[in-house]
């Protein structure tokens, strides 16, 4: 039995390399030739610079494999959206999850669940059929976590520059690096949680600005003057109903909103344009923020998701990704675990 079903296996795993290398021979494209210049070109690009040959060769290995699978991606059945080869394209998905995501996942929400209740948009019915807060100017440019797992800090600050644009009037771009070296509640570059971010900057008395204590993407010790140096405060902050996008939308629709995601897939990783629609799962291990919605010229309603990955990844840095999905969940979990400052 156990031979029978090798034999079938090797035959057509035979049968699949031989389809491979024929069609490889077709689509020059992919020949090994070709990965290998445009591999010195990526590095060139991302300015990549590798220890040694073996480092080189094994990196070149993984870059490849992950070039064949977006090119098969974008070459198989229209799923409405595309993937590109990023950044991210000489890692593998465990070294990506570890260095580029962040999000803790923990047993309860926050250490003391400080969130504040009743939901206050539950009666909020004067809901757009879109809506992008980038145009009401409550969204500052997109920003680049590097190789540090503070995805947290980033979506926490976006919600929080959206709202203080609502309340004062005025966009200021706010402290990533500050939650990182400061905010004991949550772990710098190895993860956090987006309420404990809101939890500390709402007992700090507020959080400083980009400028003052600029982004460095590494954790270190806090700087307690700049800590000190506040230019915008919340009272608290709110969850989001769980597992309710129809809650969510009322949220989005009243200031961007901090989201916990499924980002670690491959899909996730490589995407580049359109709405995403998946595949991914809801192993919730990132964070974005949701600045707005709308339905797309095919009819598919998406969140607009601003994203921590610099403006290589995505649309400029942003993922239009599926909204009102069969799942309470939604599309990658991320109505599981939003919530939002109030100011
Ligand atoms: C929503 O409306 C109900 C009925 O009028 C009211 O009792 C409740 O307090 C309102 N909730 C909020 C959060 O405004
Ligand atoms: C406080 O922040 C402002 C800008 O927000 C800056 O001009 C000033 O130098 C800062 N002061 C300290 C002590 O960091």
């Amino acid at each position: 039995m156990a031979k029978r079903n090798e034999l079938s296996f090797l035959t057509a795993a035979t049968l699949l390399v031989i389809i491979v290398s024929v069609s490889e021979t077709l689509s020059r494209p992919l020949g090994e030739e070709h990965l290998l210049k445009q591999h010195e070109e990526w590095m060139a690009i991302h300015g990549r610079d590798y220890k040694d040959a073996a480092e080189k060769a094994k990196r070149y290995e993984i870059f490849k494999e992950n070039v064949k699978r977006i090119s098969a991606f974008n070459n198989g059945k229209d799923v409405g959206y595309k993937l590109a080869v990023n950044k991210f394209a000489d890692l593998t998905n465990e070294e990506f999850r570890a260095s580029y995501t962040g999000y803790k996942r923990r047993p309860t929400r926050v250490l003391s669940s400080g969130a504040a209740k009743p939901f206050k948009y539950t009666n909020f019915t004067a809901i757009p059929a879109a809506l992008d807060w980038r145009t009401k100017k409550a969204v500052t440019s997109v920003k680049d976590q590097g190789d540090c797992g503070c995805c947290w800090a980033f979506s926490a600050v976006a919600a929080m520059e959206g709202i203080t644009k609502l309340k004062k009037k005025k966009l200021v771009s706010l402290s990533e690096q500050e939650l990182v070296d400061c905010d004991d509640y949550d772990d710098g570059c190895w993860g956090g949680l987006m309420d404990n971010a809101f939890e500390f900057i709402k007992s700090n008395g507020g959080l400083t600005t980009e400028a003052n204590y600029p982004y460095r993407g590494n954790g270190g010790s806090c700087n307690t003057a700049k800590m000190a140096n506040h230019s915008a405060s919340i009272t608290g902050y709110q969850d989001v109903p769980d597992n309710n996008e129809k809650a969510l939308l009322q949220a989005v629709a009243n200031q961007p909103v901090s989201v916990a995601i499924e980002g670690g897939g491959f899909d996730f990783r490589f995407y580049s344009s359109g709405v995403f629609t998946g595949s991914c799962g809801t192993d919730i291990d990132h964070a974005v923020t949701a600045v707005g919605y709308g339905k797309a010229s095919g009819g598919t309603k998406y969140w607009l998701m601003k994203n921590s990955w610099g403006t290589g990844w995505g649309e400029s840095g942003y993922m239009r990704i599926q909204r009102d999905v069969s799942s309470t969940a939604g599309l990658c979990g991320l109505a599981m675990l939003a919530s939002y400052p109030t100011a």
